[in-house]
Formats: structure tokens, C-alpha cells, sequence
């Protein structure tokens, strides 16, 4: 008797024990539940910020590249990340504006010379001519081809340039070597024009030679293009602080100041008038920034007080590659 109720009292026990862990064990998991769904809740509203930022970006394309993420409602920690994304829309924005504008110049400085062609040729057909007719027409018509041509190897040669970082390989060069190469180079060319090419400057600069000789040569070509005629260009090579300055000096027509920081943009022309009637297409100052930028130097321009025009290149000191 007294064993079957000992035995009753340690069964009641048990299931009260087990009744007791259950209990715990539900509440455990209620809290863990309630946990995860406060952190949920909490994590939702934590990143709502990011959320918006992200719902904003997806709104931005090609034709709205003005939009800008807000700071407004976003937390603290937020604002440098919008500030930084903002300052990447702008420089974004100021590349797709360049480069829009670069196709709508080019198609426009392509479309000229191509309908001129084309009239050429129509007007040639429309009825029988002379054999000197013919050439003389085809004369014209391979001289605006060749144009053509030039322009294209220029535009080219701008586009590899922004990605050719590895193309250029500098070495130390004789400045007045340099110098006089090129002004004996024009020197036929000067003489068309009853121009002197003075050159000077001793030093050693450190360029790619290529791309030194392309640059300088785009410039005494404008000078002699530009220039009055019978006056003295002057190609002068001088020590900086931290590099070598060259320098081509021309008499000539004064540019206004509001053209001076538009002439290295490309096909930028300060005078149409000057510059419809030849060869020119705009691109050769841009070809001597570019050539600059490769070495991490700087192309500029100004009217000295004597009523001449100087165009500066700037070649940092660096160490060269041979
Ligand atoms: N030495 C200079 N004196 C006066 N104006 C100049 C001089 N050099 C350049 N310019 C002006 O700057 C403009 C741009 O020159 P740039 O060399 O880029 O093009 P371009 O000479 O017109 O054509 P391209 O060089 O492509 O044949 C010229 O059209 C001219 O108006
Ligand atoms: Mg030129």
C-alpha cells in the first residue's frame, strides 16, 4: 500500500516536472520568436533610409542624369555615401554631356564635307564633260576625302588617347634638339608665308618623342596657319619649378578672352571665318591637351601684353623609361 502511493506521488512529480519544462521550454521559444521578429521589425526600419536611396537610383537613366539622392530624411551615417554617389552622378553627368555633344559636333563636321562630295558628283553627272573636267572634279573631291581621312585618324587617335596611360613612353630628349627639329620641319611652310621660326631654349625634357613632336608640331602649324604674315614665330624652352615649359609665340589677330579657355575643346574654332575656307577641323588643340594629359602635365594658353598669342606646354619632371 504504502509502496503503490509512493510510487503515485513520484509519478505526480514527474509529470508536474514535465508539465514545468514544456512550460519553459514554450516560453523560451515565444521569446526567441518575439526576438526575431523585434529584430526583424527594428532591421526594416534601419534600412528603410537604404531602401529609398536605392528606389531613387533606379529612377536614374541617361535622360535624367540630373537627379540627385537626397540627404533629407536620411540618417547621419548616410549623408557621406549620398554625398560621394552625388559627386559620381555629376562627374557621370558631365562626361555624357561631353561626349553627346562630341557625337553631335562630329556628325555635324562629317555631314558638311559629305553632302559637299555629293553635290560635287551630281552636278558632275547631270551631263557629259571634258576629260579636265572629270579630273579637276576628282582633284577637289580627293583633297575633301583626305580631309575626311585626317579628321577621322584624329578623332581616333583622342578616343585611344583617354585609355592610353600605358601607350606612352617617355625618355629624356634635348630640348633644343627637339626645338629644331620641328621649326626646320615648317620651315618650307613658314617661308610660304614670309614667317621666321626662331628657336631656343637649352634643357633635357623628359616625353615621348612621338607624341612631344605631334604636339609642337600641331602648334607651329597654328602659328603659321594663324600668324601675320612676314612676322617671327618664336618656339622657346625654359626651366620651371618642378619641369620644362615650351612655349610657341606668335604675332597675330587678337582672340578674345571669351574664346581663350574654349580653343583646347574640340572642335573648337575661335574664327570660322579664318579657318572654313582650309584644311582645318578643330581637333588639333585638342590632340595637344590630350598629349599633354598622357604626361600628367598641362597645355595653356594667353595673350602676352604685346599683343602676342603663347601657347604653353607644361612637362613635369618624371623618371624616364630609357
Ligand atoms: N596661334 C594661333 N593664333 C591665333 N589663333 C589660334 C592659334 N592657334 C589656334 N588658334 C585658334 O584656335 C582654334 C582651334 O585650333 P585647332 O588647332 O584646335 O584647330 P584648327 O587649327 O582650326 O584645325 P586643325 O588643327 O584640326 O586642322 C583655331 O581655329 C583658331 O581659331
Ligand atoms: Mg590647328
Amino acid at each position: 500500500m504504502i509502496t503503490s502511493r509512493l510510487g503515485y506521488a513520484v509519478l505526480l512529480c514527474l509529470v508536474e516536472l514535465l508539465v514545468v519544462g514544456l512550460m519553459l521550454l514554450g516560453i523560451i521559444a515565444g521569446a526567441f520568436a518575439l526576438l526575431a521578429l523585434m529584430g526583424y521589425v527594428v532591421m526594416r526600419r534601419g534600412l528603410a533610409p537604404l531602401r529609398r536611396m536605392a528606389a531613387q537610383a533606379e529612377e536614374i537613366h541617361p535622360a535624367t542624369l540630373t537627379t540627385r539622392l537626397s540627404e533629407q530624411d536620411a540618417p547621419a551615417e548616410l549623408h557621406q555615401v549620398i554625398r560621394s554617389f552625388n559627386q559620381m552622378l555629376d562627374r557621370l553627368a558631365d562626361g555624357y554631356q561631353r561626349l553627346s555633344r562630341f557625337s553631335a559636333d562630329l556628325a555635324h563636321e562629317i555631314r558638311t564635307p559629305v553632302n559637299a562630295l555629293m553635290g560635287h558628283c551630281q552636278v558632275t553627272l547631270y551631263q557629259r564633260r571634258s576629260v579636265e573636267e572629270y579630273e579637276s572634279v576628282l582633284a577637289r573631291n580627293t583633297e575633301e576625302l583626305e580631309r575626311i581621312s585626317l579628321m577621322v585618324e584624329n578623332i581616333l587617335f583622342l578616343a585611344r588617347a583617354s585609355q592610353a596611360q600605358s601607350v606612352i613612353k617617355p625618355v629624356t630628349l634635348s630640348l633644343d634638339a627637339e626645338l629644331q627639329r620641328v621649326a626646320d620641319y615648317f620651315e618650307g611652310l613658314a617661308e610660304e608665308r614670309d614667317i621666321t621660326l626662331c628657336a631656343s631654349g637649352a634643357g633635357q625634357v623628359c616625353a615621348d618623342p612621338m607624341l612631344l613632336r605631334r604636339a609642337l608640331s600641331n602648334l607651329v602649324d597654328n602659328a603659321i596657319r594663324y600668324a601675320h604674315a612676314g612676322g617671327e614665330i618664336h618656339l622657346r624652352g625654359r626651366r620651371q619649378a618642378q619641369g620644362w615649359q615650351i612655349e610657341v609665340i606668335n604675332q597675330g589677330e587678337p582672340v578674345a578672352a571669351r574664346h581663350l579657355d574654349k580653343l583646347f575643346d574640340r572642335f573648337y574654332r575661335a574664327d570660322d571665318a579664318r579657318t572654313s575656307s582650309g584644311n582645318a577641323s578643330g581637333l588639333g588643340l585638342s590632340i595637344v591637351k590630350a598629349i599633354m594629359t598622357l604626361h600628367q602635365g598641362d597645355a595653356s594658353v594667353h595673350c602676352t601684353a604685346n599683343g602676342e598669342i603663347c601657347f604653353s606646354l607644361f612637362f613635369p619632371d618624371r623618371p624616364a623609361a630609357g
